[in-house]
């Protein structure tokens, strides 16, 4: 499946800014969007909330990674909110995957972060001793991560192709680091327009800053929708 809607990274501070926000969209539009930890811990499940009781669908992006249970109660906590799709650390293990699942009360995908895009090759060497390539890391967790029940991974939009190859054409990539033609690729490194992100078989895009900070954020979302969906 493809989510046609591309999902908004809200990444702002406040309850304020959020409601400013969401205001400038018809009341009809229905949106996906990204509820990151800042947000959240900034204002607590109110804001899932809020943003649910627009009718949105919401991407609780918490990275959730800690004992088995621990994860498992959070999960059962999180999933009363209704939100639709949340995220574990792949390097928690199967276990905590698996636990991640069980926890749910309310139908959710869990998908995996892998290795952050701020990790180098040589920082994964170093740091976490893993001495494989860094694609071969992050190729291993998105096998181990299927393996464990969970829906797909979040990766670079680069990745795609890999990942569904060793995994399979149903497991999700959800790319962020999605910049439509012309605009500031900011401190993203490796970008990719939403057309070729739906060319290259993405499932979710992610996209902040070009529609947050536009001057029009309601025209560069249908622009980038467009594109996404072309
Ligand atoms: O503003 P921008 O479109 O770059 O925002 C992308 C969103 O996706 C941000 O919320 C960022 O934290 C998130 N993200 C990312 N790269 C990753 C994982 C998450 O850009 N590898």
């Amino acid at each position: 499946m493809r989510e046609e809607r591309p999902i908004i990274a809200l990444d702002f501070p406040s309850f304020e800014d959020i409601k400013k926000f969401l205001a400038l969209f018809p009341q009809e539009e229905k949106l996906y969007v990204k509820v990151g930890m800042e947000l959240f811990y900034g204002n607590g499940p109110e804001i899932v909330r809020y943003v649910k009781g627009l009718g949105h669908s919401i991407f609780l992006d918490l990275k959730l990674h800690d004992i088995p249970n621990t994860v498992q109660s959070a999960m059962t906590m999180l999933s009363q909110l209704d939100v639709d799709m949340m995220t574990v650390h792949a390097a928690g293990g199967v276990e905590m995957m698996r636990a991640a699942k069980a926890g749910l009360l309310k139908p959710a995908k869990i998908i995996a972060v892998t290795q952050l895009t701020s990790t180098s090759e040589e920082n994964m060497r170093d740091w976490q001793n893993i001495q494989t390539s860094l694609q071969e890391s992050v190729v291993n967790y998105a096998k181990r991560s299927q393996e464990a029940g969970l829906d797909g991974v979040v990766c670079s939009a680069h990745e795609v192709d890999l990942i569904k190859k060793a995994t399979s054409e149903d497991f999700i990539c959800l790319t962020p680091g999605i910049r439509p033609k012309g605009a500031a690729v900011g401190d993203q490194k490796r970008v990719m327009t939403p057309h070729d992100a739906q060319l290259i078989g993405s499932n979710y895009i992610v996209v902040g800053r070009p529609i947050i900070q536009a001057q029009d954020p309601l025209a560069v979302y249908h622009q980038i929708k467009e594109e996404w969906n072309s």
